[in-house]
């Protein structure tokens, strides 16, 4: 394996070794580099700008094993022209890709503390690599917690690795659905993901937030996080906002006086919530 400078607005060709569909609009691709021996490290959080030839290009965040940076996987929700045309691509197909960009989530702050991961909808994507990276050196930390919400069960992301991580005694997992549509099948928790925090039980002295999902899931899940005790030091979330050179210098992502490319899209609450709380940012 090989990793070298590269530039950063420059997508290197990737190869797509795997598609699934995961849901009725979400679908995730195992990409490996279209030259052998090339990999890109990255960290959980971090997302990578994928080019579809003709179409265009959009950030998407890593949501494999950062373990494993000679495989990148990406899960994408078709919701406009590019990530609709990427949802076509097939295995064999290139796709260009340039990164890895952007701010981590606090894994290594992480260390010694408990964790409570919340994720909302397509929002357990950029989290998963953070899960990942947890297992992999799962006694460095105390209590893990993922608390996830989608719309309905037919929604639900990663059926069955969920299910997998629900079986182990060391980490707790929490699902729920928004509403059950008339034909499918759910047995857990019917709400949204902020109910699911009361019956978490950790200790808010002692425990770092991780929340990703829609703005007004993430506004709610903090606003549930503070009643309970917790600091905004502790609480981490990703924002989204269009994007163009990833590297902090087109200014499409400005946001305040930050860049979400540059620094974000993982921030500490207490450092972006004066601008959260702004209209016309
Ligand atoms: C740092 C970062 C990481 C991201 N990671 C992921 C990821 O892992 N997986 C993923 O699926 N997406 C992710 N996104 C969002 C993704 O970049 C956008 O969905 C994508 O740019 C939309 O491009 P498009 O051309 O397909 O749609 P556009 O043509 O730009 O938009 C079409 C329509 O969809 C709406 N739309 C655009 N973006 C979203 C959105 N995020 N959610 C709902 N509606 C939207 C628009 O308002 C518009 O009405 C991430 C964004 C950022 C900034
Ligand atoms: S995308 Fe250009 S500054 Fe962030």
């Amino acid at each position: 394996m090989t990793t070298k400078t590269i530039d950063p607005m420059l997508p290197l060709p990737w190869r797509i070794r795997r598609a699934r569909r995961d849901t009725r609009d979400t679908f995730t691709l195992d990409l490996e580099p279209a030259k052998a021996g090339d990999s890109l490290p990255f960290l959980p959080g971090q997302f990578n700008m994928l080019y579809v030839f003709g179409a265009g290009e959009v950030p998407i965040s890593m949501s494999g094993d950062p373990a494993n940076p000679g495989s990148m996987t990406h899960t994408v929700r078709a919701v406009g022209a590019v990530t609709k045309a990427m949802s076509k691509l097939k295995r064999g197909d290139t796709i260009g890709l340039r990164g890895p960009f952007g701010a981590r989530w606090p894994v290594e702050e992480a260390t010694g503390k408990d964790v409570v991961i919340i994720a909302g909808g397509i929002g357990l994507a950029p989290l998963r690599p953070v899960i990942y990276y947890i297992l992999a050196r799962r006694e460095r930390y105390g209590r893990v917690t993922l608390l996830y919400g989608a719309r309905t069960p037919g929604d639900v992301l990663y059926q069955s690795e969920l299910e997998q991580w629900r079986g182990r005694f060391d980490l707790q997992v929490e699902a729920t659905v928004d509403n059950i549509p008339t034909g499918q099948n759910w047995r857990g928790n019917v709400g949204v993901v902020t109910l699911l925090i009361a019956g978490a039980g950790f200790d808010p002295a002692q425990t770092l937030a991780m929340i990703c999902g829609p703005e007004v899931m993430m506004r709610f899940t903090v606003i549930e996080l503070l009643k309970r005790g917790m600091s905004e030091e502790s609480i981490f979330i990703s924002m989204e906002r269009n994007m163009k050179c990833a590297i902090g210098f087109c200014g499409h992502c400005q946001f305040g006086p930050t860049f979400i490319c540059k620094d974000g899209p993982v921030f500490r609450f207490d450092r972006i919530d004066p601008w959260l709380s702004k209209r016309e940012i």
